[in-house]
């Protein structure tokens, strides 16, 4: 199917020879305007993937079908957005599986929500709390937009495998049983409660967070809730090099910072709740001296100074001293 030649209604991208980007919607008739002249669409339907075109300037593009990556780079954004080089990781990191139910937070532009509707595939499902109603059409619309290589968008329906609830999830997830969650706002603690009872036993929590002291209390968070395991922070460094003659070296100028990615997996052990005070008594049985999440989780002060003023006691004793931690 994807060696197929191109077709009307296919996103098309146009690579200069200095190989800038962009993306073209395929319509008999029309033209895709540069700086100095125009090329035909006419001239592209029909044409296989590789083609080079001379726009009427003399200027020569190259058409492929675009990958996800460039698609979610080139596609109009309200916010910011995933990278790919993050998005890579989190799908492999955080086992992004065919088949698996996904909750993923915010919406934004769509560019993570595109990765994740491709990896779960038909029989997966993911499922996107966003509070900004106003961000949602222009969401969907890039998602609508996409299709998967030597296939024509249809820009009338959302992709059957993605539900969006315009929803605060500070306030709570509706669902159970999730596989994974993906995480990309402002203050990823304050999910953690609500994880604790959607997310099922195995399963893997990502967040993705710009700045470092979002990181540090996410994982402090996610440690006086023990209810997760495996946590880890990481940084993606992406270096492209420049291969031209003799000057073969990095890149002059880089995206230097995106984000840190926290990965977590949650246990069978319920974890502390903070919501209704409740907690697992079973659970709680041999380790009296923990604070509850409920004096950490989500309070406005500085996460890590707990109600007996020992936080890091209180870190040590979640990790190292457990014998059921991982
Ligand atoms: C940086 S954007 C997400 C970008 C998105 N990951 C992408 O790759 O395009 C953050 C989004 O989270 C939403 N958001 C922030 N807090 C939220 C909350 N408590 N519940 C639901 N959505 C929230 C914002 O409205 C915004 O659309």
């Amino acid at each position: 199917m994807a060696a197929e030649p191109f077709a009307e209604g296919e996103i098309v991208l146009l690579l200069d020879r200095a190989g800038n980007r962009r993306l073209v919607s395929l319509r008999m008739g029309a033209r895709a305007h540069g700086h100095k002249g125009y090329l035909e669409h006419d001239e592209i339907i029909g044409q296989r993937e590789g083609v080079t075109l001379r726009a009427t300037g003399g200027k020569v593009y190259v058409a492929f079908r675009p990958r996800l990556a460039d698609y979610a780079l080139e596609m109009p954004r309200k916010t910011a957005i995933v990278y790919p080089k993050d998005v890579g990781i989190i799908l492999v990191w955080a086992d992004i599986y065919p088949g698996a139910t996904v909750v993923e937070s915010g919406l934004g532009s769509g560019s993570l929500t595109l990765a994740l509707l491709r990896a779960v595939g038909p029989t997966g499902q993911v499922i996107v709390y966003e509070q900004r109603a106003d961000m949602i059409p222009a969401a969907l619309t890039n998602l609508r937009r996409f299709s998967e290589p030597g296939t024509v968008p249809d820009e009338d329906a959302d992709p059957p495998n993605l539900i969006v609830h315009n929803q605060d999830i500070y306030e709570g997830i509706a669902e159970t049983g999730v596989d994974r969650m993906v995480l990309d706002l402002p203050e990823p603690w304050r999910v953690l409660p609500h994880a604790l009872d959607a997310l099922r036993s195995g399963a893997m929590l990502a967040c993705y967070s710009p700045s470092i002291i979002q990181v540090q209390r996410t994982v402090e968070a996610l440690e006086v809730t023990r209810g997760f395991g495996q946590i880890e922070s990481l940084e993606v460094l992406y270096r492209p090099w420049q291969v031209k003659g003799q000057a073969v070296r990095p890149v002059q100028q880089m995206v230097s910072h995106t984000a840190f990615l926290t990965f977590a997996r949650r246990l069978a052990a319920r974890g502390r709740r903070r919501w209704d005070g409740v907690s697992d008594e079973s659970y709680l049985a041999d380790d009296d001296d923990m604070v509850l999440a409920d004096e950490l989780i989500g309070t406005s002060g500085a996460l890590g100074v707990a109600a007996d003023g020992d936080s890091d006691a209180d870190a040590a004793a979640s990790t190292s001293d457990d014998p059921d931690y991982c």
